[in-house]
């Protein structure tokens, strides 16, 4: 198979139309980025009045110089009751050469607390070091729970501590750095860590501080010989390292980094490749700013994949490109490293559409080539003829080939990401190793129009049924709330909010992010499964 036909296919004026829409929803993006970055406020200045780095400081000079910080799950909390971010700054970096999971904990917001959405968080980021093997390295300064919440998260915060030391069994490494308060429940998280450093002066890690002590046995004691750095060091033993000041301790975490002896169990680099064949900027471009409008994947996929090579000689291998075409199918290599690619075209899943998919997966398991799904589906076809025609042995057969596929999978909520379509596209329940949302992005059972709709028929049924008039007035008020209330949580910032996504991203980041997330999954070995389901077919 050939690239596909170059042309562009949105007419030019409409280009601009979507490029200045995508424009305004990064620039969005942006702002509320801004927010998670200053979550602290005012706590900001005092932090460093106290001579202390903030969390995203700290990462900053744990990074290798240059090296790129994939950060996760930044908007976590959004549209809460909590803070933007969660009180803790997590993503994937490179420290002393070697990929790791940062998990900081930011103690300028409430004290560097754990509330549900913090939870939330540092749990997936653990999900996401287990999955692909990656050392862990938490930057500890923490009052512990955020108490007022307690009920929410004492029983399931024991799950963190959990997790750590199944790392550690897994000879997944975990280190501490600790630069200030790690209180109550949170001195266990060194305490669960294999290597742990602590700042003279800084940290303070114990079960109880001195006012709880006192209250407990009456003894009167103070920071330092209660959880005191030094104290950890020379008499309890917590701590393996006494770093004299934040910077030290960073220097000593990337020391104990550099001698952990990783190696990447499954790398399938293939050498020097090219830049995609078209311009990555033009994606702004492409995105209907009505979704219901369909688009081509391929415009999209040639901006994400390598341009061809010559070790590469076609950039985007379509398979079966003349059979369900409202699904494309096809191999391609991103930063080198193969892939296989799943796009909705049309917006809809027919059984033929089904039937490639699983195949394709099939496919990919065989070969060992880990799989990107682009998401922009209504989800599968209803109708008489449809379910005639066995859509849903023909979607559950899909759902089957994603839910027990072994080779490591990203999906890109790209556009619409509805109904089992969402499911049948590797959607978040089907654990993607990283999954991304593109602003423009929208998700949830159906189009807030069709739920709406599907809710006032059932509302006029019921009246029918009872014998009552249907209150059209009220009807329609309660229409459109529902409408409204469903377009609010079918958006990304919503959806990342509660943590369903591991962040919102610009388009034009997304070939870079691949990159990143194929070089993370590499550190596992990529073996692919054919031992699937009974397949009704
Ligand atoms: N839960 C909820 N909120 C907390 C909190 C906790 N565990 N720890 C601190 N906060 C809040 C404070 O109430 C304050 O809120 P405000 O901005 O609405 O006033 C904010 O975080 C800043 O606290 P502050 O004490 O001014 O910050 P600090 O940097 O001087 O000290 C701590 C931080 C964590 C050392 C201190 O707040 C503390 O000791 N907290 C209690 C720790 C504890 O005992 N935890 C038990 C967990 S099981």
């Amino acid at each position: 198979m050939t690239d596909l036909d170059t042309s562009p296919s949105p007419a030019l004026d409409q280009r601009d139309v979507r490029r200045e829409a995508m424009l305004a929803k990064i620039a969005d993006l942006d702002a509320e980025h801004q927010k998670a970055v200053n979550a602290g406020g005012k706590y900001i200045e005092r932090h460093h009045a106290r001579g202390k780095l903030t969390a995203r400081e700290r990462i900053e000079l744990l990074l290798d110089e240059g090296a790129p910080f994939l950060e996760l799950m930044t908007l976590a909390g959004w549209g809460t009751e909590f803070t933007i971010g969660g009180s803790t700054v997590t993503g994937i970096g490179v420290v002393s050469g070697v990929e790791c999971m940062i998990i900081a904990h930011d103690p300028t917001v409430k004290g560097g607390s754990i509330n549900p959405i913090s939870m939330k968080k540092t749990g997936r980021a653990m999900q996401i070091a287990e999955e692909n093997h990656l050392p862990c390295v938490t930057l500890v300064e923490s009052g512990g729970a955020d108490l007022p919440h307690q009920k929410d998260i004492f029983l399931p915060a024991g799950r963190g501590f959990r997790d750590i030391t199944r790392a550690s069994a897994r000879k997944q490494p975990t280190v501490a750095l600790v630069f200030g308060n790690s209180t109550a429940g949170g001195a266990y998280i060194p305490g669960m860590s294999d290597y742990i450093v602590m700042v003279d002066g800084g940290a303070k890690v114990f079960l109880g501080g001195p006012p709880l002590v006192k209250m407990a046995t009456g003894e009167v004691s103070d920071d330092e010989e209660l959880g005191g750095a030094r104290m950890h060091a020379t008499t309890s033993g917590l701590a393996d390292f006494l770093a004299v000041d934040e910077r030290d301790a960073i220097r000593l975490g990337r020391r104990i980094v550099a001698r952990l002896n990783v190696s990447k169990k499954g790398a399938r680099f293939t050498g020097p490749y090219a830049e995609p064949l078209l311009d990555p900027e033009g994606l702004l471009e492409i995105i209907p700013t009505d979704l219901k409008e369909p688009f081509d994947p391929r415009e999209v996929i040639l901006r994400l994949v390598d341009g061809p090579s010559e070790t590469n000689e076609v950039s985007f291998d379509e398979f079966k490109p003349l059979y369900g075409p409202s699904l494309v199918t096809g191999w391609a290599r991103i930063h080198g490293r193969p892939i296989g690619i799943i796009a909705n075209a049309q917006g809809i899943l027919f059984s033929k559409e089904a039937q490639k998919a699983t195949q394709f997966i099939q496919l990919c398991n065989a070969s060992d080539t880990p799989l990107l799904f682009l998401h922009n589906t209504t989800g599968y076809m209803v109708g008489k003829e449809y379910e005639q025609g066995g859509i849903i042995k023909h979607g559950a057969m899909m759902v089957n080939a994603v839910s027990n596929s072994t080779v490591p999978a990203i999906s890109i909520l790209i556009g619409a990401s509805y109904g089992a379509g969402n499911y049948g596209m590797n959607g978040r329940a089907y654990d993607p190793r990283f999954l991304f949302t593109w602003p423009n992005a929208k998700c949830a059972v159906m189009g807030p129009q069709q739920l709406a709709g599907v809710m006032e028929i059932v509302a006029r049924g019921a009246a029918e049924s009872k014998g009552v008039a249907y209150d059209e007035e009220a009807g329609a008020a309660t229409k459109a709330f529902v409408e409204d209330m469903i377009e609010q949580q079918s958006l990304p910032y919503f959806l990342s909010g509660m943590v369903y996504d591991d962040g919102v991203i610009d388009p034009r980041d997304t070939r870079s992010i691949l990159g990143i997330c194929l070089s993370v999954i590499e550190n596992q070995p990529i073996e692919g499964n054919l031992n699937f389901g009974v397949f009704r077919m």
